[in-house]
Parts: C-alpha cells; sequence; structure tokens
C-alpha cells in the first residue's frame, strides 16, 4: 500500500465506519453547511469522536469552543456533555451562527449550546470562566490569543485541545509567509514554553489530508 492521500483517506473511511458510524443529524449538519457555501474544513469524523471521547473521559461538563463553523463538532461535544452540561460556542460569521443554530437544534441538543456571535477577541473577555474543556478550531492567526482564553477561562486539569497543527508539515518552515502557519507555530512555540501548559501533538493523516492536533492540559 503506498502513502498517498487517497489511501489515507479511504483507511480514514474505513476507520470511521467501524468505529463512528452514520448519523442523521450529524450528516445533516454537514448537508447544511455544504449548502450553505461554507468551507468544508469540519473536524473528520474520527475527530469529532475524539471530541466526544474527550469530553467523557475528562468528566467535562463546561465546554468552550472557539470557531463554531456549522455547529458539526459542536453537536459532538454537545452530546458528551450529558443533559446537565453546557457547550458555549464563539463563532465570528453570523450567517455560520445561524446555520449551525439550526443544525444544533435539529440534533436535540439545542438546550446545551449557546453560540456567541462575534470575534473571540471580543466575546472571550465576556465569558465566565470554569470551563473543563477548551476546543480552539478557529482563525489560525489568533492562536495564541486563544490559548491565552483557555488558559484564564479554564481551571488547573482543562483539556485544551488545538485543531490543523500539521499543515502539511509547513509547521517546519521557519521562514514561512503563510499567516495560517506562522500562527499555527506560535501556537505550538506558546503550548511548549507558557508554564500554564502542558502539552504534546500528535500527526494525522486521513480525510482531512496531513494535519494533526495538539493535546494540552492546565497546570
Ligand atoms: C483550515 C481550518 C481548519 O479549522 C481546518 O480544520 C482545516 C483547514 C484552514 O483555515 O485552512
Ligand atoms: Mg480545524
Amino acid at each position: 500500500m503506498q502513502s498517498t492521500p487517497s489511501a489515507w483517506s479511504d483507511a480514514d473511511a474505513y476507520l470511521a465506519d467501524l468505529l463512528v458510524g452514520h448519523d442523521p443529524h450529524l450528516e445533516a449538519a454537514l448537508d447544511a453547511q455544504r449548502e450553505a457555501g461554507l468551507p468544508e474544513i469540519e473536524v473528520a469524523p474520527v475527530g469529532g469522536k475524539l471530541l466526544n471521547l474527550l469530553v467523557r473521559i475528562s468528566g467535562a461538563r463546561r465546554v468552550l469552543e472557539i470557531g463554531t463553523l456549522g455547529g458539526y463538532s459542536t453537536i459532538w461535544m454537545a452530546r458528551a456533555v450529558g443533559p446537565e452540561g453546557r457547550v458555549v460556542t464563539v463563532e465570528a460569521e453570523a450567517d455560520n451562527a445561524a446555520i449551525a443554530r439550526t443544525s444544533i437544534d435539529a440534533a436535540g441538543v439545542g438546550d446545551r449550546v449557546d453560540i456567541r456571535v462575534g470575534r473571540g477577541e471580543d466575546v472571550l473577555p465576556t465569558l465566565e470562566g470554569g470551563f473543563d474543556l477548551v476546543f480552539i478550531d478557529a482563525d489560525k492567526e489568533s492562536n495564541t490569543l486563544y490559548l491565552d482564553w483557555a488558559a484564564r477561562l479554564g481551571h488547573p486539569g482543562t483539556v485544551v485541545v488545538l485543531d490543523n497543527i500539521g499543515r502539511d508539515g509547513e509547521i517546519v518552515r521557519d521562514d514561512t509567509t503563510d499567516p495560517k502557519v506562522i500562527g499555527t507555530r506560535e501556537g505550538l512555540q506558546m503550548l511548549g514554553e507558557d508554564p500554564r501548559f502542558d502539552a504534546t501533538a500528535l500527526q494525522t493523516v486521513g480525510v482531512k489530508g496531513w494535519d494533526g492536533i495538539a493535546l494540552a492540559v492546565v497546570v
């Protein structure tokens, strides 16, 4: 078997079929997002399930998501927090938030999800802290700002997940001019140096190509 993007994708689909299965609400959320012309950059099905498991393994009841997009990952995490849990999700684009609202409500978890529309830098300072898990999946240029807020709005033991740390291996380029790669590198550097975090990162291949996540705990 050749290690090619199409082989990664086929293997990812195989794993998703075996371990994630099919879910009409999640698939409807993706259809709605696609029909509205939103970028198809949500987490992969196996990644959505990973977020769901991380919430359950950590026992998180208050989850903060930065970057709602169409609500796909939000639904995965809202299911995991349980009926008394809450997900606050921050979305800069009002049109995205409206699509997410409809999909999240249709999935039956609307009462657990509070969508805050606005740029992270404006919305995050207005939030009450105490989040048990923070998922950062927004504009990569602001990763350090979001990590700072994750630490401030979390507590010792808060789980932090930072999406898209692989970027086709471009992260090794210290001469890059791509603002997304620069933001990704700055986020990783912060996770390594800032004493508020203890972190690692895993590269992934699959339906999203070559990418990965960083996983951290607030110490
Ligand atoms: C991009 C953003 C994402 O959150 C993602 O998962 C993949 C790509 C991007 O902006 O390029
Ligand atoms: Mg992402």
